[in-house]
C-alpha cells in the first residue's frame, strides 16, 4: 500500500439508519483537497460577477470579455460579453502545448473488455481530421450537426470537431426511437448526421443504423450520413447508400492540424432536447463561454479534480451529464475521462467494480437508479474487487434514497469516500446544488447551492416560504452555464421558465424544502414530467404515443413509484369500442392489446419509456376546459386525500 493509500484509511461509519444524520468529511481527504473551507468558498460567490470573472481567468481567451454579465434584456442574459474563445481549444489544444500532451485524455472500454486510449495529442489530431472533413462537407460556423451514436471515441471526436469549427452539435441519445430522431432533426434541419452501425448492450449488438434508416425517410434536410463502423457490421462500401459515407473514409487524407474558429462568448455551442410538459421536446440551447466556465469550475470544486485523477462519469453523452461531465469538463481540466459502453450488469453485476479496480478509477459519478439496480444483486460483487483507488463518489439525476446512499457509501466507498449528490438540469448546464468533499453531508440532500449560485424556495408569487415549508425551487440570479433559449421556441422559454414567478426568478420545475442548516431537500417535480431511471419524460409525450394507436381513445399518464427506476409509467386508458387489454389485439394476433400497446409506445419513444401498468377506465377526471387532471389520479394512486380541488387550474 502506498503512502497516499494509507492516508485514506480513516473511516466514518454511518451511525444509524434513520436517514437524517450528518456525515462529516474524512479528515484525510481534507488534507489534500483544493477547497479547504466549504462555507468560505460559498461566500466567494456572493458577488456573482466577481466570482465568475475570477473563474473565467483559468481559461484561455483569444480576447478578454468587456463585461461579465449583461442583464439588460432579461431573461436573455449574456455572459462574458465581447469575449472571444473556443471551447475545443481550451479542452484540447491548450494542453498539447504543455506537459499534458502525452497524458491520456480518453480511455474507452466496453462490456467486451475492448480498450482504446487516446492521449491529448492523439485526440487533438483525430479531432482536427474530423473538423477538416466536416468543413469539407460544407459545414460552417453556426450550422447544425446531429449525432446518433453510442458511447464511443468517435462521439467525443465528433462533438469536439464541431466545437472546434463552431458548428452546433445536437446529440440524440442512442436509446431514442426513429420518431424522436425525425422530430429533432427536422427541428434543427441538420445537413449532416453522424451515426454508427450498432452498439454493444448485454452481449448483443443493437442495430442503430436501421433506426437511422427509418428516420432518414422523413428528414429532407440531411445531405450526408456519416457511418462509424463501430461493431464492424458493414465491411463493404457496397452496403452503403448514395448519401452515406464511412467515418474512416471521410477523414482519410485529412490533415491533422486545423484552426479553431474564433467564437464569440455567446455563440451557440449545442442544442440538446429534453422533455417538458407538452408533447413537443424542448431544444435547450447552450452557448460557448459561460458554459465552459460553469462546468469546469463546478467539476473541479465538487469532485476536487487533481492532475492524477482518473475520472469516470457513467452518464451517456446523449444526455446533459455526458456533455458537461463525461466529456467537456474533464477535458477542460486536463483530466483523464473514462468512457464506458454497455450495461452495468453485463457480463455480470461486478463489471463496474472490475473496471474501477482494473484502471484505478479515483472519482466515480453515477445515477441512483443504477445503484439501486446493482444493490439487488447483493454485496458480493463489490466485495470481490479492490476499490481502494476511489476518493470521491457522485450521484445525479434524481434524489438518492437513504438505502441507496448507504449502500454506495459502505459497499463502494468503504466508509471513506464522500458522496457528492449533485442537483442540476439540462437547462442549468452545470451543477447548481452540490457539496464538496470537505462538506458535512446529509444523505439524501444535495446540500447547498454552489458558490455563485443563488436559490430560493418560494410560493407561487415568488415569495420565500416561511417555516422551512416545501415550495417551488427557484434560482434567483443568473449563472454562466444557463441555457440561453429553447431553439425555435422563445415564447415557451419565456413562459415556462421565466414568467411563472412575478419576481422573474428561474423556475426549475422541482419542489424543495430547506432545513435549519440551509440544506436543500428535493421533493419531486411540480410539473407533469416523469423521471424514469433518471431520464426525463413528459406525461403528454407518453399519452400522445398511446393515443396514436387505433385502439386508444384517450390516455392519462402518471408516474408510479418504483424501487429501482424511481418511477414507472402508469397509464389510464379509455379504449375504443370493442377493445380489451387482455384480449388479442386483432383477429389473427396472438399478442394481447396490452402487449401490443407496450410495443407501440416503445417504438414511438424508445426504451426509455418503461411501462409499469396499464388500466382501462371509463372516464378520466377533467377540468371544465377539458384538461386531464393527472394530479387527481396521482393522489388517488398514492392513497392521498384528494383535498380541495378548487385550486386546480380552470376549475
Ligand atoms: C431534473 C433534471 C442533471 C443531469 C441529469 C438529469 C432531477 C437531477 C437531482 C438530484 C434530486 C435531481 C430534478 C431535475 N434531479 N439531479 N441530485 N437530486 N433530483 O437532467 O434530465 O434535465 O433532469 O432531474 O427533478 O429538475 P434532466
Amino acid at each position: 500500500m502506498g503512502e497516499s493509500d494509507k492516508n485514506m484509511d480513516q473511516e466514518n461509519k454511518l451511525s444509524n439508519n434513520n436517514g437524517d444524520q450528518i456525515v462529516p468529511p474524512n479528515n484525510k481527504i481534507i488534507e489534500r483537497t483544493i477547497v479547504k473551507d466549504w462555507e468560505r468558498e460559498i461566500q466567494k460567490g456572493d458577488d456573482i460577477e466577481k466570482y465568475w470573472a475570477m473563474e473565467a481567468e483559468q481559461l484561455d481567451w483569444f480576447k478578454k470579455w468587456d463585461e461579465v454579465l449583461d442583464d439588460s434584456e432579461k431573461p436573455y442574459y449574456k455572459w462574458f460579453v465581447g469575449g472571444k474563445t473556443n471551447l475545443a481549444y481550451n479542452a484540447i489544444d491548450r494542453w498539447i502545448k504543455a506537459e499534458k500532451r502525452n497524458k491520456i485524455a480518453i480511455l474507452y472500454t466496453n462490456e467486451r473488455g475492448d480498450e482504446i486510449k487516446l492521449t491529448y495529442y492523439e485526440l487533438y489530431r483525430e479531432i482536427n481530421k474530423m473538423a477538416n472533413a466536416l468543413r469539407n462537407l460544407g459545414i460552417k460556423k453556426g450550422d447544425t450537426v446531429c449525432m446518433y451514436l453510442p458511447m464511443c471515441p468517435e462521439l467525443v471526436i465528433s462533438m469536439l470537431a464541431c466545437t472546434k469549427i463552431g458548428a452546433v452539435h445536437s446529440a440524440i441519445y442512442s436509446g431514442l426511437s426513429s420518431v424522436a430522431i425525425v422530430e429533432r432533426i427536422n427541428d434543427i434541419k441538420s445537413k449532416v448526421v453522424i451515426t454508427a452501425d450498432g452498439t454493444y448492450r448485454r452481449g448483443k449488438i443493437i442495430n442503430l443504423k436501421s433506426v437511422i434508416d427509418e428516420a432518414m425517410l422523413q428528414c429532407p434536410s440531411v445531405q450526408t450520413v456519416v457511418l462509424v463502423n463501430h461493431t464492424g457490421r458493414y465491411n463493404d462500401v457496397a452496403d452503403l447508400r448514395g448519401n452515406e459515407i464511412f467515418y474512416e473514409r471521410l477523414i482519410e487524407g485529412e490533415g491533422d492540424t486545423c484552426y479553431s474558429e474564433i467564437m464569440d462568448a455567446e455563440d451557440p455551442l449545442f442544442i440538446l432536447y429534453t422533455s417538458g410538459s407538452t408533447g413537443k421536446p424542448k431544444g435547450v440551447l447552450h452557448t460557448t463561454a459561460g458554459y465552459m466556465v460553469g462546468i469546469s469550475t463546478t467539476l473541479r470544486n465538487v469532485f476536487d479534480i487533481h492532475d492524477n485523477d482518473l475520472w469516470w462519469s457513467t452518464g451517456d453523452a446523449g444526455w446533459i451529464t455526458g456533455h458537461s461531465y463525461t466529456i467537456y469538463a474533464p477535458l477542460l481540466l486536463g483530466s483523464t475521462t473514462l468512457i464506458y459502453e454497455g450495461a452495468p450488469d453485463y457480463p455480470d453485476p461486478g463489471i463496474w467494480w472490475e473496471i474501477i479496480e482494473k484502471y484505478g478509477v479515483t472519482k466515480f459519478y453515477t445515477a441512483p437508479t443504477a445503484i439501486r439496480h446493482l444493490m439487488r444483486f447483493g454485496k458480493k460483487y463489490a466485495k470481490s474487487y479492490n476499490l481502494d483507488s476511489l476518493k470521491v463518489l457522485g450521484s445525479v439525476g434524481e434524489p438518492i434514497n437513504y438505502e441507496a446512499w448507504k449502500w454506495m457509501y459502505e459497499e463502494i466507498g468503504k466508509n471513506r469516500t464522500p458522496i457528492m449528490d449533485t442537483w442540476w438540469q439540462t437547462e442549468t448546464g452545470m451543477h447548481m446544488i452540490a457539496p464538496m468533499p470537505v462538506a458535512d453531508l446529509k444523505p439524501g440532500s444535495a446540500t447547498k447551492p454552489l458558490p455563485g449560485v443563488h436559490i430560493a424556495i418560494v410560493d407561487e408569487e415568488g415569495v420565500e416560504v416561511e417555516n422551512r415549508e416545501k415550495g417551488y425551487l427557484a434560482i434567483t440570479q443568473p449563472w454562466p452555464a444557463m441555457f440561453r433559449t429553447l431553439y425555435n421556441d422563445e415564447q415557451r422559454f419565456e413562459d415556462v421558465y421565466w414568467k411563472f414567478f412575478p419576481t422573474g426568478y428561474y423556475k426549475t420545475g422541482d419542489m424543495a424544502r430547506m432545513d435549519e442548516d440551509g440544506y436543500v431537500w428535493i421533493e419531486g417535480r411540480s410539473d407533469d414530467v416523469l423521471k424514469i431511471a433518471g431520464h426525463r419524460i413528459g406525461s403528454v409525450e407518453v399519452e400522445s404515443a398511446f393515443n396514436s394507436h387505433p385502439a386508444v381513445n384517450e390516455t392519462a399518464v402518471i408516474g408510479k413509484e418504483d424501487p429501482v427506476k424511481g418511477q414507472l409509467i402508469k397509464a389510464f386508458l379509455i379504449l375504443n369500442e370493442g377493445y380489451n387489454l387482455s384480449m388479442p389485439y386483432k383477429e389473427g394476433y396472438t399478442s394481447t392489446l396490452r402487449e401490443e400497446l407496450k410495443r407501440h409506445v416503445r417504438h414511438s419513444l424508445g426504451p426509455v419509456a418503461v411501462l409499469g401498468e396499464m388500466v382501462a377506465v371509463d372516464s378520466l377526471p377533467k377540468t371544465k376546459s377539458g384538461k386531464i387532471m393527472r394530479r387527481i389520479l396521482k393522489a388517488k394512486e398514492d392513497g392521498e386525500n384528494i383535498g380541495d380541488t378548487s385550486t386546480l387550474d380552470d376549475l
